[in-house]
């Protein structure tokens, strides 16, 4: 059994030792009884390990191809665990445009002297090379990146990582396994926060690293039993529900966005699409190469300024107006003030994160409802 859209399907189904349930049953005990005064079971304590966290880390890491998957409260906890691996003079290299959250992290604990942090447009090949020059410890890479979508060769990054000696952290939320495996492109880590694809119903908060080796993914475990940090098991248990369906909802949902694409593309109140399945995308190219298919992502420039955009994202109705991602519902959200809210709005503007930038999740609905309500939102103006 080797397709991984079969062995997210079998993932802990069928192993309950207890009544033969086929699916995996909820295990909500915080504690576990020691066999004898100096012999514990399986698990112990649910900080440290419980059977549904577990489940759900050994099926993202079998997804991902990696060693180990340690899944944490949400994505910010799984990004914050990868830094503990390194010490305060030790530096980070992190993308210019990454997540809002993740760049006010890094900065926030660079302020307090607790790492050292850079941020570049990983795009440019000479700032790329004058940061890898720096002799970073760890390389932080998000591709596509958000909200612009923004693609960077994971392959060639980690090449030059490796050549200084970096291990490199890829965040995978936009794409999930089902489209990217960044582990295969030589990366050390895969972060996603599971809020969005894997758990795919926008009804948890959760997140998950999966290391490619035993030995960094034992410290993570270490780490995140220590910092306590790690997910509960309600939140996995909802989690491997959803996974179960995360290629078949990838399928329909990428469908749809390219549909999409393709509409506002040649939408005349459309100032630009950034989607890299289209062709004209500046990222067509590098989609093809490192992954399997564009994702359900994208997001485009409103013609005019901040007055026409507001008009569009408040005349729709099918897309709710809401942060986040991946889920079956589409979405929309005006980047400056929601997921980008967080980073100075310099760090923006550098960013290029403009006020007629509108980011849509695109869901599983019909696609002729959803490009009707862009079509009557878009008229208004
Ligand atoms: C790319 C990316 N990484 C990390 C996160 C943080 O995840 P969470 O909200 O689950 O903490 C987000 C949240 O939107 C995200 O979009």
């Amino acid at each position: 059994m080797t397709d991984k859209r079969t062995k997210i399907i079998q993932a802990e189904i069928g192993d309950d030792p207890a009544y033969g349930a086929v699916n995996p049953p909820l295990y909500l005990s915080s504690t576990y009884r020691f066999k004898s005064i100096d012999e514990k079971g399986p698990f112990d304590y649910g900080r440290t390990a419980n059977p549904n966290r577990h489940g759900l880390g050994r099926a993202v890491a079998e997804l991902e191809g990696g060693a180990h998957g340690v899944v944490t409260a949400t994505g910010m906890a799984a990004i914050d665990l990868v830094t503990n691996l390194f010490k305060a003079d030790e530096l980070i290299l992190a993308p210019h445009d990454c997540y809002g959250g993740t760049h006010r992290l890094l900065t926030h604990r660079a302020e307090q002297g607790r790492l050292r942090v850079i941020f570049v447009d990983q795009t440019d090949a000479t700032a790329l090379a004058d940061a890898m020059a720096e002799k970073p410890s760890l390389v932080m890479v998000e591709t596509p990146s958000n909200p612009l979508m923004r693609l960077v060769d994971i392959a060639a990054i980690c090449k030059a990582a490796k050549a200084v000696g970096a291990l490199v952290a890829v965040d995978n939320t936009f794409l999930s396994p089902a489209r990217q495996l960044p582990l295969e492109l030589g990366a050390d880590f895969s972060i996603h926060s599971t809020t969005k694809y894997l758990n795919g119903h926008s009804d948890v908060v959760g997140g998950v690293i999966v290391a490619k080796t035993d030995e960094h993914g034992e410290r993570l475990a270490w780490w995140a039993n220590c910092t306590g940090v790690t997910g509960s098991p309600f939140d996995s248990y909802q989690t491997l529900r959803g996974m179960r369906t995360l290629f078949a909802r990838m399928d329909a949902q990428e469908a749809n966005a390219m549909t999409i694409a393709k509409f506002l593309h040649k939408h005349k109140k459309v100032e630009r699409v950034y989607y890299p399945g289209l062709k004209s995308d500046v990222g067509y190219k590098l989609a093809k190469k490192q992954q399997s298919g564009p994702g359900a992502m994208l997001s485009f420039e409103v013609k005019g300024g901040f007055e026409q955009t507001k008009s569009v994202i408040e005349a729709l109705t099918l897309f709710q107006m809401a942060p986040s991602l991946g889920g079956t519902e589409s979405l929309v959200c005006f980047p400056t003030t929601m997921t980008h809210g967080g980073m100075a709005s310099e760090a923006r503007e550098i960013a290029g994160i403009r006020d007629t930038l509108l980011r849509i999740s695109v869901g599983l609905e019909a696609s002729d409802d959803l490009i009707a309500d862009l079509s009557a939102a878009l008229a208004l103006i």
